[in-house]
């Protein structure tokens, strides 16, 4: 061993050593541990580079941690077509640092007008999956330009013009499609091929896809993103993007019209607020029912010394594990869209009842959870959304999900326009107790209904430490959106982690039903084995999530992390 990797041994060994107060002092800037990214004013965390440099940029203009968001969300429309959107929705987290408020926008789809309670169900009365995903009928009127527009406009600095510019620029040139990229449009190539207004951008004309190296350019995209650049929001809404997506709609058998377009409302709501150890938890309220959950699941769990019982050691894990599948059986009976039914969120969130359901836990053995509720299976899975954070020199940050729900959504294009349309629609119950395409089981409150938005599991974060911003957190990954951004924030309150540490240690799910216990590689043998011993089925699946973190010290020094899992991402600073 050389002297130097030897010192940063010993190192490592004197914290073990430290008091907790004292190691989390330093999970800052400890250099002996995998680091974050450090900057001093500004930091973008996203998953693909060049959004990360675009709002970065802004930041260095003088823009706030909003006007350089909304530029991140535009320029991610383009240039990570999987799940950045203008054509999809999403949840966005704004902290104002003067005013110490949190807002949280919902720019969630909403059903069409058209849209019915059985509307997926074929004529045995049984849920047709490729119905709520491979169809148009799966499209939900979309959220992500009203939502950033009224982001800008209650919290930004700069015009929405100039926000947009550097995605204008982006498609309009084009952009070096990443190996990433290359191979996700590969994979897709038969769902997205069916629809040639799609295939005419993704694909060559001879059928062959975009290699790494090569240029995208996404002309029409230009156009549709300089309209909203000219005219606002109302291109989207009212004017010809709003036709264009009508007029696909008729041809290709989707239920949005222009009124549905016209009445769309991005909502600026009251975050979910939880407490931790001392932190406050910031998260998404219904439409999602990611805040909720997370509130709902560090409550039962601050009542055990998690610390104590180590990062990763199978005694925490299990804890972890029965405190997720309760609150996933919560969410498949209270959770849906609060404007239609009555979510019990005050009761969800409150400590008495995270104690009457921690009371249940045994802490040897895992509680089956058909004795929970009753159970059924999991679907297949898929993949794309994507979470950014920034946060500014002044302390003001934004925490930002959104999704086409599936990869490139349902893969259709509304011709002429550039833009990919959402599958959301699959997210709401199509029957009682059939799983959407997570798995996840709802009922009476997420069923379908004329304007009502589909329960979400997106759960944008910021976690405050005397009522300043602390750590900006959140990821994609379906189901498992809510338990990667719980482990996030325990890794880093509970384990002292830095946030790069925090984003790297293995992760670990469950969502109630199916009753497994998932995990990424990473476990030790016998810590599976030991959880297998307390009654655990252990499912070693793919790896969960990208998360985005960034964490601000007092001083406002700011170190982020992007999740190792995807090449693209990047966090930086000035
Ligand atoms: O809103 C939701 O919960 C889902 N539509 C999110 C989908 C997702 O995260 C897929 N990505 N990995």
């Amino acid at each position: 061993m050389s002297s130097v990797a030897a010192s940063l041994r010993a190192g490592a060994i004197t914290l073990l050593l430290l008091s907790p107060a004292l190691a989390q002092q330093d999970i800052y800037s400890r250099m002996d541990r995998i680091h974050p990214v450090y900057a001093p004013h500004g930091m973008v965390a996203s998953q693909e580079r060049l959004a990360t440099e675009v709002g970065v940029d802004i930041l260095k203009a003088g823009g706030n941690a909003v006007d350089a968001a909304v530029a991140v969300g535009f320029a991610l429309a383009v240039t990570l077509p999987q799940a950045g959107n203008l054509g999809g929705g999403g949840f966005m987290l704004v902290h104002d640092a003067a005013s110490g408020d949190t807002a949280a926008i919902d720019y969630r789809e909403t059903a069409p007008a058209a849209a019915t309670r059985d509307m997926y169900l074929d004529t045995d009365g049984n849920a047709d999956p490729n119905l709520s995903r491979f169809t148009p009928l799966a499209i939900g009127v979309p959220g992500t330009v009203a939502g950033l527009a009224l982001a800008l406009e209650r919290y930004g600095t700069m015009p929405l013009a100039d926000v947009l510019a550097p995605a204008i620029r982006l498609a309009e040139d084009g952009f070096e499609v990443t190996a990433e990229l290359s191979q996700s449009l590969k994979r897709s190539q038969e769902r997205l091929s069916q629809w040639p207004s799609t295939a005419a951008i993704f694909y060559k004309p001879d059928g062959a896809t975009y290699e790494p190296g090569e240029t995208l350019m996404q002309p029409d995209l230009a156009a549709s993103l300089g309209a909203i650049a000219m005219e606002g929001p109302a291109a989207f809404y009212e004017g010809d993007i709003a036709e264009a997506i009508a007029a696909e709609m008729e041809r290709s058998g989707g239920l949005i019209t222009r009124d549905d377009l016209s009445a769309y409302k991005a909502i600026v709501r009251e975050p979910v607020a939880g407490t931790y150890r001392g932190y406050d938890i910031r998260s998404m309220p219904p439409p999602s029912s990611g805040g909720t959950h997370i509130v709902q699941i560090l409550n039962i769990l601050e009542g055990f010394d998690v610390a104590e019982l180590g990062a990763g050691s199978a005694a925490a894990i299990h804890l972890m594990a029965e405190a997720m599948k309760r609150a996933y059986a919560d969410r498949s009976a209270f959770l849906g869209d609060s404007d239609f039914v009555e979510v019990p969120l005050a009761g969800l969130t409150s400590k008495a009842y995270a104690a009457s359901l921690r009371g249940g836990i045994d802490a040897d053995r895992a509680t089956p959870s058909e004795t929970i509720a009753p159970g059924t299976s999991l679907a297949h899975e898929s993949d794309q959304t994507t979470h950014f954070s920034v946060i500014d020199a002044n302390g003001n940050a934004v925490s930002n999900t959104y999704t086409l729900n599936f990869g490139y959504g349902m893969g259709l294009v509304a011709e002429g326009t550039g833009i990919l349309l959402n599958n959301e629609m699959d997210d709401f119950s199509a029957k009682p107790g059939v799983p959407n395409a997570y798995g996840l089981i709802g009922g009476e409150a997420n069923a379908i209904e004329a304007g009502k938005r589909p329960l979400s599991s997106m759960s944008p974060t910021i976690v405050l430490k005397d009522g300043k911003v602390f750590l900006v957190a959140g990821s994609p990954g379906g189901s498992r959106i809510i338990t990667t951004t719980l482990q996030i924030i325990m890794n880093v309150i509970d384990h002292g982690m830095n946030v790069a540490e925090a984003s790297v240690a293995p992760r670990i799910h469950h969502q109630w039903l199916p009753d497994e216990l998932r995990v990424e590689e990473g476990l030790s043998p016998d810590t599976i084995r030991l959880l297998e011993e307390k009654g655990h089925v252990i499912a070693l699946k793919s790896t969960m999530g990208s998360t985005q973190s960034i964490l601000r010290r007092d001083d406002g020094a700011l170190f982020g992390a992007s999740d190792p899992r995807r090449a693209t991402s990047l966090t930086a600073g000035h």
